[in-house]
């Protein structure tokens, strides 16, 4: 790789473990962390979490932009220069955090462990029947590398699973749905909806009243999408009416969730601020070395966004 600047701007002390990395496997490369940018015209490639609003203009030799995260619904992608590639963060230590959060979610609810905190609240001792995994039908929104990896787990433990995407997709032993059309029949059979969906136009909104209603009566959510994916009014009223039984958020909107909201204190919902995974910053600086190896090679990277699709 030719004399090049590679600029992270993120959290500085992730950074630095990026750059052992770099200097590792890409001495060739100048790493530096923001603020210290060096001379802004040597910028090829820049990892963020949120770009400088003036990126176009400071960076003119900038080829790509990664996201230090698996979602780029952050990037205000109206102030990119329209050619420049975008690339996810689709890293293995993403995945292995996302695929423990919500086995953990999904088992916690299968095992009415939210029903046991309530009876220990009320010393009550009361055992519930104890169903069989593949008496359980998970769903999962969104089959990109997370939703597939956490489908691969819960197939694992016996779970009877399907996912839904906008495209078809093929996952072992999994009941694929793909396009508005088969939703209906996806949620149907589902009693813990996972939703992993990339947050777009399309997605804004989506888990709402409606598509609520067409869960069996009792399902549970386990939420760790995007906030605005989510109706709140809708599912409060879902809880309430026990068309949901149970909820899991690890996503809001906004974050971090206002001291009042009705969610912090509700007796259904299970909260944690956006923890579900995190990029590990080993793993994460490997998988841009490779990444930068195959755009130096002019081959196709990895997680490279599609903006018209937004994801
Ligand atoms: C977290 O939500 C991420 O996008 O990495």
């Amino acid at each position: 790789m030719s004399a090049a600047t590679f600029l992270y701007k993120s959290d500085p002390a992730r950074g630095r473990q990026w750059a052992e990395v770099f200097r590792r496997r890409a001495p060739e490369i100048d790493f530096r962390i923001w603020p210290d940018i060096g001379d802004p015209a040597q910028v090829r490639f820049l990892a963020a979490w949120e770009p400088p609003p003036d990126i176009a203009a400071r960076f003119p030799a900038l080829e790509v932009l990664f996201s230090s995260g698996a979602g780029v619904d952050q990037f205000d992608f109206t102030i990119l220069p329209p050619a420049l590639p975008v690339v996810r963060m689709v890293e293995p230590g993403i995945v292995r955090g996302m695929v423990e959060y919500v086995t953990h979610a999904v088992l916690d609810l299968h095992r009415d462990m939210p029903a046991y905190r309530r009876q220990q609240q009320e010393g009550l001792w009361q055992p519930l029947t104890v169903r069989p995994a593949g008496e359980r039908r998970v769903g999962v929104l969104g089959l990109g590398s997370l939703g597939q990896a956490v489908l691969a787990q819960l197939v694992g433990l016996g779970f009877d699973c399907a996912g839904w995407s906008r495209s078809q997709h093929h996952v072992d032993g999994v009941q694929c749905h793909a396009g508005s059309e088969a939703l209906q029949d996806f949620l149907a059979r589902t009693d813990v909806l996972v939703c992993l969906l990339p947050l777009t136009d399309a997605t804004r909104g989506f888990l709402d009243a409606r598509l609520f209603s067409l869960l069996p009566r009792g399902a549970s959510l386990v939420h760790v999408g995007r906030g605005p994916q989510l109706v709140e009014a809708d599912l409060l009223a879902a809880l309430a009416s026990g068309q949901l039984a149970e909820a899991v958020l690890d996503v809001t909107d906004p974050e971090p969730l206002p001291q009042a909201h009705a969610f912090w204190r509700h007796p259904r919902i299970r909260l944690t601020p956006h923890i579900a995974s995190m990029t590990q910053p080993l793993s994460a600086a490997e998988v841009v070395i490779d990444n930068l190896q195959r755009f130096e090679r002019g081959e196709p990277m990895l997680g490279l966004v599609d903006r018209a699709r937004g994801y």
